[in-house]
């Protein structure tokens, strides 16, 4: 990924969108196979910003419609669509949907059902990150209750599924974040989802973390989100024999393994992507996984992050706040 240096980084992301605008698009006629969706909620998630800078995996033909993730409300369905009615809610079921709009018309595969009765932002966020949460949670390491998990950006909307899912399956949290002046209220909420211990990358450095680990055993799985200094920090900390998943890099710096960390403690470096995981199973497989994640969020025991919401028209405003640093907000663009 390249890019300038974080602190133009919002402006820039704004003049690099100042040529997409709003537009009145006509909706194709709703043949049999096809559902007309009223567009409820979208979130901008950085993989959204990475396709508009062309730096992502997948990418759509231009001219395109952004947005990635999100849900909508059915309208009207085709003679042949069994599979949702009007009234029902429906998410993208793979990227390169083209969220950030008020309706469209899709046709039935490229969408899934979920309840209507669990909250908005939830829904909206539901189909990426509490996915990849849960994915990199169950299918690395065989966890049981009690043992450890470490992760960096531990406040992104992964980070704050990962919190939640991992408390829900009884498993320890270690959470790293960036320092930041207001660094007790968010300790404070990563503590009230469930998060064991937070930390700064400073604290994760610095030799008392010994300490940590005479009450809690070492971690056998992290989560990378960031890259550089932060994942070398969270190697130093894991299990011999355990492994790293990296699934972003937020730091756009490469990952670094010691020598002695793979020689020695044999850590094992994997990567994830959510893409490529339901290239590989079934689309029954991916709606399972949206079911269980519903059935916690049904229990209580699964929130969205936290969410600025934003009607689309000012998603100019919302797409420089999703690139500036420490907001700790989600942007969800809102259309109803
Ligand atoms: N591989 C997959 O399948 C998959 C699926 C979902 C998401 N992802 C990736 O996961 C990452 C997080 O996504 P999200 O939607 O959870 O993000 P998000 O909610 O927008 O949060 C972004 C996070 O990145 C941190 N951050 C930003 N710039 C940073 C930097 N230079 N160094 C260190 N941390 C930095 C932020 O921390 P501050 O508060 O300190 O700014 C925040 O914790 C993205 O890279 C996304 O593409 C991958």
């Amino acid at each position: 990924m390249t890019g300038p240096n974080p602190k133009p980084r919002a402006r820039w992301v704004a003049q690099k969108v100042g040529a997409s605008r709003l537009k009145k698009l006509e909706l194709t006629a709703v043949g049999g196979s096809d559902i007309h969706v009223k567009m409820l909620a979208a979130p901008i998630n950085p993989s959204d910003i990475n396709m508009i800078q062309g730096n992502y995996g997948l990418l759509p033909k231009l001219p395109a419609v952004g947005g990635n993730e999100g849900v909508g409300q059915v309208v009207a369905v085709g003679s042949n669509v069994t599979g949702v009615k009007p009234g029902d809610w429906v998410i993208p079921a793979n990227p390169g949907l083209g969220t950030w709009r008020t309706e469209a018309v899709f046709s039935e595969e490229t969408l899934i059902g979920v309840p209507s009765d669990i909250p908005l932002q939830s829904a909206a966020t539901l189909g990426v990150n509490p996915c990849t949460a849960y994915r990199m949670l169950t299918d690395f390491e065989q966890l049981r209750p009690g043992d450890c998990v470490i992760q960096n950006a531990s406040n992104s909307g992964v980070g704050q599924a990962v919190i939640q899912i991992a408390a829900a399956l009884g498993l320890r949290t270690i959470n790293v974040v960036r320092d930041r002046p207001d660094i007790q209220k968010l300790t404070d909420r990563l503590k009230s989802l469930g998060a064991e211990h937070v930390l700064t990358e400073e604290q994760l450095r610095k030799h008392e973390m010994k300490h940590l680990f005479k009450d809690m055993p070492q971690p056998r799985l992290a989560l990378n989100c960031v890259g550089g200094k932060s994942s070398t920090e969270l190697l130093r900390h894991l299990a011999p024999g355990g492994t790293m998943v990296t699934y972003g890099g937020m730091a756009k710096q490469p990952v670094i393994a010691s020598v002695s960390q793979l020689i020695f403690k044999d850590v094992k470096l994997r990567g994830f992507w959510l893409s490529q995981w339901k290239k590989d199973h079934s689309p029954a497989q991916f709606k399972e996984l949206i079911l269980t994640l519903c059935r916690l969020i049904g229990r209580g025991q699964l929130t969205a992050p936290a969410c600025s919401e934003v009607p689309l028209q000012d998603y100019q405003r919302a797409l420089e706040a999703s690139v500036r640093p420490f907001v700790s907000s989600k942007q969800i663009l809102t259309m109803c």
